[in-house]
């Protein structure tokens, strides 16, 4: 949560900072400032709100040729201008991404020692720790290093210090962090779309590592202070991956992507109905872990039970923040699979951490190159999503789920079951050429709504389940459908929407049935199956294009996409950034 910008160089920097903010706009969106060299003296500007608002107090054409920027995910202290970034104590001024654990204490005992403090966040100690150090110091390399070793916790830091008027100086512990390089000038990113429009150009920043840039060098530095080398990255895409391209909303944009994902996606490891290199041979493995988050915990939900039904593999899925803190047994017999579209949620990271840590093989799958659960994962399988803006994620999903039933062929060895996404694409972008505006009028007046399903469409539920919430705010509850009667029936009263998802004939009566009891009970259903029906229970239905159940997953979730998109466009939702979230959750 978070995002850094900071540029050095010979434009002029405020315009390239709010730009790479924007970018870096889905790490949290509550406040945003900027700090800039003008004349010799660090300027600070700071808002509540959006990177929109932060524009409007600044003039873009001021003469400045460095400057740091933040986008602010409240953690300690709610947003408020005395709260936002930067933060400035005596020399220094920060921005800062992640979590000081120690703050209390360092704050209590800079009290102590007569410094004042501003706000409430944990922040702040840094700068008034990098002022108090340098007095002893007078060297800011050095400096740095002793506050690095004093300061406990996950962050990313961007600094610049009133003596050095020609570099920046960024730090990694935890949180991502790029320096980016251009003929122009350096930068220092969380992410690399905040700097596309200038460069493709990056080199990742490792655990305790220290940068320097100026306008036209860099220099990289160990905890140790010594200069060390580092690879230069070239990134594939382009700057229009990440652009609106003419739809209204990046959600709406990226399901609208989701055929060339499954394609892009499913091409990277099949090739003539065999599987490529991309995709190792998992075979010395009996049992599987899966540990995620959110919507890619539901992925799993979803690979538990085609790898149980086809690859015949033991498979428990896990919420990596419980994960992490329980006991585990695993052994060598064990894969641990961390589901990831950023590959920086910190407790999917910290679950994997704590896997190899026992010496258990991992893989990750994720979307983001070379992020941290990428990079440290034993393998990596990537799913081809491309940079994904919108809070809630929708094509990742898509992505994750096509891979995860490609690894269920591999490890099933039935491989004749490839051919069944063939032609898929197709039946993708029939779904999204549908309207779901009828299905959205249904929901979106009421309070409360219920998706049930069974087994595999019940991980379903919980993924639609979470879309409408997370982007409308209604309230919503995935059941099984066997279970609703068990207590949590006594909620449908006349009106509430049940969506039902039933997608396998072999149980499609069971569901019907507990449709029927929600029915009788005022419920309007929604019914969406990829079986004719000719029963009368239902209020609206939505007939999904015949496929196989093990891809039926992908094109299942499509309509549910829409429905929230459609319901959360009618409810005047913030759709792209729904209140209180942030997309890489890079905190516990
Ligand atoms: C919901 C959503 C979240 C993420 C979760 C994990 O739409 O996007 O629930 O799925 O925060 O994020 P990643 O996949 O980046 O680890």
């Amino acid at each position: 949560m978070c995002g850094i910008v900071g540029y050095v160089g010979k434009k002029k920097a405020l315009p390239i900072v709010l730009n790479g903010l924007k970018f870096l706009e889905y790490r949290g969106y509550d406040s945003a400032g900027v700090a800039y060299l003008l004349d010799n003296k660090v300027n600070i500007t700071k808002e509540v709100g959006r990177i929109s608002s932060l524009e409007k107090l600044i003039d873009l054409d001021t003469p400045s040729y460095m400057a740091i920027g933040h986008t602010r995910w409240a953690t300690h202290g709610e947003p408020s201008v005395s709260n936002s970034h930067p933060h400035q104590v005596g020399r220094f001024t920060v921005v800062h991404n992640g979590i000081i654990e120690n703050y209390l204490e360092i704050k209590e005992d800079l009290k102590k020692k007569g410094v004042k403090f501003l706000s409430t966040t944990d922040t702040e100690v840094i700068p008034a720790l990098l002022d108090y150090y340098y007095k002893e110091e007078k060297d800011i390399l050095k400096t740095i290093k002793k506050v690095l070793e004093k300061l406990e916790g996950s962050f990313a830091l961007g600094i610049i210090c009133d003596d050095d008027k020609e570099n920046i100086y960024a730090v990694r512990r935890g949180s991502p962090l790029i320096i980016a390089l251009s003929n122009d000038g350096m930068f220092i990113a969380s992410d690399v779309p905040a700097i596309l429009n200038y460069t493709n150009k990056y080199i990742l920043l490792e655990k305790d590592e220290i940068a320097k840039i100026n306008n036209n060098s860099y220099q990289v530095f160990d905890f140790n202070l010594k200069d060390i080398k580092k690879e230069i990255n070239t990134f594939e895409g382009s700057c229009d991956d990440a652009m609106l391209n003419g739809y209204p909303h990046y959600m709406l944009k990226e399901i609208h992507e989701e055929e060339k994902v499954f394609l892009d996606t499913f091409n990277y490891y099949v090739n003539n109905d065999s599987f490529k290199e991309t995709m190792p041979d998992f075979k010395k493995y009996k049992n599987i872990h899966i540990v995620a988050c959110g919507s890619a915990y539901y992925v799993g939900c979803i690979a538990k039970s085609l790898l149980e039904e086809y690859a015949m593999i033991p498979t428990c899925v896990e919420v990596a923040s419980e994960y992490r803190y329980k006991k585990n047994f695993y052994n060598q017999d064990t894969l641990v699979i961390v589901i990831s579209q950023s590959g920086e949620t910190a407790d999917s990271l910290e679950a994997l951490r704590k896997a190899k840590k026992d010496g258990i093989d991992t893989l990750a799958i994720v979307n983001v190159v070379l992020s941290s659960i990428a990079r440290e994962a034993k393998y990596t399988l990537y799913v081809k999503a491309g940079p994904e803006i919108a809070v809630a994620t929708t094509k990742a999903f898509l992505a994750q789920t096509t891979l995860m039933a490609l690894l269920t062929v591999k490890l099933s060895r039935k491989y004749e079951l490839l051919k069944e996404f063939k032609g898929l694409e197709r039946k993708i972008k029939e779904l999204l050429s549908k309207d779901y505006l009828e299905y959205a009028k249904a929901i979106y007046k009421c309070n409360d709504t219920f998706f049930i399903g069974r087994l595999i469409d019940y991980a379903l539920c919980l993924e639609g389940s979470l879309k409408l919430k997370e982007t409308s705010y209604i309230n919503s509850v995935a059941f099984q459908a066997g279970e609703l009667k068990h207590g949590t029936i006594s909620l449908i009263t006349k009106g509430t929407p049940v969506i039902g998802i039933c997608t396998n004939k072999d149980i499609v009566s069971k569901t019907i049935s507990n449709l029927k009891e929600v029915k009788a009970r005022g419920a309007y259903i929604i019914y969406i199956t990829n079986e004719e029906c000719h029963d009368d229970f239902y209020d609206q239905l939505i007939l999904l294009p015949k496929a196989h159940n093990l891809v039926m997953p992908i094109l299942s979730v499509i309509p549910l996409q829409l429905i929230s998109y459609e319901v959360a466009k009618l409810r005047n939702c913030d759709i792209d950034k729904p209140r209180n979230l942030a997309k890489s959750v890079t905190v516990e």
